[in-house]
């Protein structure tokens, strides 16, 4: 017996030493450990500090007026432990990122398969703004997170005046980033004055069915989305959110349905980078979704959330550093949910 105590012994321990070893074979290239985490934040910073390629968004006056030398990186992990590099309090306007947290709300207001039936959650394949997209399938077949399905869907929250939905969404987005947001007055005013372009993709939703008679209350209060202020820690713990199952792991309240996100992160891969979605995905595996205030978001489901802001943007409207910054940061830390070592 005691024989066979020590043999059960000996094997538990071979046991726990082979499990361990696998254990470290297959979480080599994702070592979330502190130190690997800050060397990925500090080198990426590093890397891309110097580089100016790119401008800020202008076809919204006030964001030409924004510093384009902001740059800040947040990484926040599932677990809520928040790393950061740069400049993370300057604040810049959410613009498109915001898309993904009305998208959730409403999920949470009809379910999931209110958005798939009204805009559906393809690709289009062309850019944010695009009128050809809507003429296309008359404004079916395409997403909540370009900015017809996205008005189509700020159209979607119930309420019964203009405060009582502004007062909604406002709440989604605070209990997201775990603190309460404010407006960019100015932004929203500059955009207010030149946003007739979604205006007309508004009338063209309505035309189509995809929104009620109120578009035009919807399209502003959309433009008033766009305009929250937010700084890199803000985005890096919204992502989080969306890592961590729709549970900020800062706050530890449930924001939205678990059962969301998957769909969430899926439209955030197919089409969060717009144009530029597929080349992202493949260069990183990472739903992510981008703002032409100059912030990008991107998720590694169950390991971390993570967030750059730097407003000079490339062709497609995407941050030019927060791409190269989030791409070597999740390869470094192995955070492509497709990467996986043979069994
Ligand atoms: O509606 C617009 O054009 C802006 N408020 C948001 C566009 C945007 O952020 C596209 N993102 N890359």
């Amino acid at each position: 017996m005691k024989y066979f105590i020590g043999f059960r012994k000996g094997s538990v321990m071979l046991g726990l030493l082979l499990i361990g070893l696998l254990n470290g074979a297959l979480t080599s290239a994702a070592d979330l450990s502190d130190n690997n985490i800050k060397q990925a934040l500090r080198d990426a910073y590093q890397k891309y500090r110097g580089l100016d390629e790119g401008e800020n968004a202008d076809y919204i006056p006030a964001l030409a007026e924004v510093d384009s030398s902001i740059y800040g990186i947040v990484l926040v992990t599932a677990g809520g432990k928040v790393y950061t590099e740069g400049d993370v309090k300057s604040e810049v306007s959410i613009q498109s990122i915001s898309k993904v947290f009305t998208m959730a709300l409403v999920m949470d207001q009809d379910g999931t398969q209110e958005l798939v039936q009204n805009m559906g959650v393809d690709a289009t394949g062309q850019v944010f703004n695009s009128i050809v997209a809507i003429e296309q399938y008359q404004g079916a077949e395409m997403n909540p997170l370009v900015n017809a399905g996205a008005i189509a869907t700020t159209g979607l929250v119930d309420g019964k005046d203009y405060d009582e939905i502004w007062g909604k969404i406002a709440r989604e987005y605070n209990e997201f980033a775990g603190r309460e947001l404010e407006v960019l007055e100015d932004v929203y005013q500059s955009e207010a004055a030149t946003n007739q372009r979604n205006r007309a993709i508004a009338s063209l939703m309505h035309a189509y069915g995809h929104i009620d008679e109120n578009f035009l209350r919807a399209t502003d209060i959309y433009t008033r989305q766009c305009s929250v202020g937010v700084n890199a820690k803000d985005l890096g713990v919204m992502a989080a959110t969306l890592a961590n199952a729709g549970k900020n792991p800062v706050t530890n309240k449930q924001v939205t349905s678990a059962e969301n996100v998957p769909e969430i992160l899926a439209v955030m891969a197919t089409a969060g980078l717009y144009d530029d979605a597929g080349k992202w995905l493949y260069k990183t595996g990472l739903p992510a979704k981008s703002g032409v205030g100059g912030g990008i978001i991107a998720v590694s489901p169950g390991k971390f959330g993570i967030a750059v802001i730097s407003p000079r943007l490339d062709a497609a409207g995407n941050s030019v550093r927060a791409q190269k910054a989030i791409a070597d940061i999740s390869n470094a830390l192995g955070g492509n949910p497709y990467e996986v070592t043979p069994r």
